[in-house]
């Protein structure tokens, strides 16, 4: 016969065991739109971001955002983090801060958005680009800015300014009759429009960088010089009058898949996604990607980048941003399971969920 001591020490026991449980679970578990505390306890603050893995650790650099609705401007710079498991990130604070010297592009109070580092190994140099907007010019000027590093946490020196692939035609360019390429013509000599862009290293080391041009209508894809720091007038006009931003680009069995959304400003909407034998095309579109409540507007997110995990074959996570304008730095991030499936991939809705499910998916996918 128990007592009623016995009673309360099993009932305390189980109840211990299931908190237990439960902190075991969110140690590991991605919980995509919650708060997401770095090892200060503060809510992670790399907004629009990217990661590189380099030596052992993942470091993700994303635009540091301020409080209210100014907040989507720069005051601040880009922030970096830290971290070997995906999970835990430790602050490596500010590595490119904006300049308050007269004149300077990076002014506080630009726009610095959606900025991505990846590593020369010529050079031996970390090189950051990002969308550039100059202060008080709203989206006008539509620039790429590069700011390069010896040490992969910074400080980032400002290298430059540029409207990418200025004096050349994209490649097999052949005229509309439709005018369909007019604004692509009104800014060849000036550089093309650079607005949303992202970055895509091969396995050959050539670097692509990937940018929403001409009012927003077309993506570019546009071939680095061997130093990273400048295009070389060697792209691919793609995806024309299909109004794409937030684009992503990642490699999975020798094919490249993209990925990106509509444009609606802060506000969601469906993403779109595609697949190609070529980085330059042509490019197939496959639909929305997204599976699960609310997919037809990407979850309330927008794409910023598609992480390959290292150390797995074909294992990426779907980044992206669950913006806040009316209070910019409560941002929430969205980091969501790439399934492969029948020559798509998919990313799927999940409120938490671990590396590992995602590796017994992929084994069930036969991926
Ligand atoms: C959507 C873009 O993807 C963001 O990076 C930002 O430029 C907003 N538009 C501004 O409205």
């Amino acid at each position: 016969m128990m007592n009623n001591l016995s009673i309360i020490v099993i009932i305390v026991s189980a109840h211990l065991l299931t908190l237990t449980t439960v902190q075991a679970q969110s140690a590991s578990a991605f919980q995509p739109g919650k708060e997401w505390p770095d090892n200060h306890g503060i809510h992670i603050n790399a907004h629009g971001g990217g990661v590189l893995w380099h030596n052992g650790n993942y470091y993700w650099f994303g635009e540091h955002k301020v409080a209210g609705e100014k907040g989507n401007r720069a005051y601040v710079g880009v922030h970096c983090y830290t971290s070997k498991d995906l999970h835990h990130w430790v602050d490596s604070g500010i590595v490119l801060a904006v300049d308050g010297a007269q004149n300077s592009p990076i002014a506080p109070g630009a726009i610095i958005e959606r900025p991505k580092v990846i590593y020369n190994k010529k050079n031996k140099q970390f090189i950051m680009w990002f969308h550039l907007e100059l202060k008080d010019q709203g989206y006008k000027a539509a620039l790429c800015g590069v700011a390069t590093s010896k040490k992969i946490t910074g400080p980032y020196v400002f290298h430059h300014a540029e409207r990418p692939d200025k004096g050349t035609l994209p490649i097999s360019y052949k005229p509309d009759t439709n005018k369909g390429d007019s604004i692509l013509l009104r800014d060849k000599e000036k550089g093309q429009m650079s607005r949303d862009m992202n970055l895509f290293v091969d396995e050959d080391n050539s670097a692509y960088l990937i940018y929403t041009s001409e009012e927003n209508r077309t993506v570019h894809i546009s071939q680095l010089s061997d130093d990273y720091l400048s295009t070389r007038g060697r792209f691919a006009r793609v995806f024309p009058d299909r109004f794409m931003e937030a684009a992503a680009i990642f490699k999975a069995n020798g094919k490249y898949f993209f990925v990106a959304s509509g444009c609606t400003g802060w506000a969601p909407n469906a993403a779109r996604s595609a697949v190609a034998t070529h980085i330059f095309g042509p490019w197939q579109e496959l639909g929305n990607p997204c599976e699960g409540p609310d997919s037809a507007l990407t979850f309330h997110g927008q794409s910023t980048f598609v992480l390959p995990v290292m150390g797995t074959k074909n294992t990426f996570i779907f980044m992206a941003d669950k913006w806040n304008p009316k209070n910019a730095i409560d941002g929430r991030y969205l980091w969501l399971p790439v399934v492969f499936k029948a020559n798509k991939f998919k990313v799927m809705w999940s409120e938490s969920w671990e590396l590992e499910d995602q590796a017994k998916q992929k084994s069930i996918n036969n991926e």
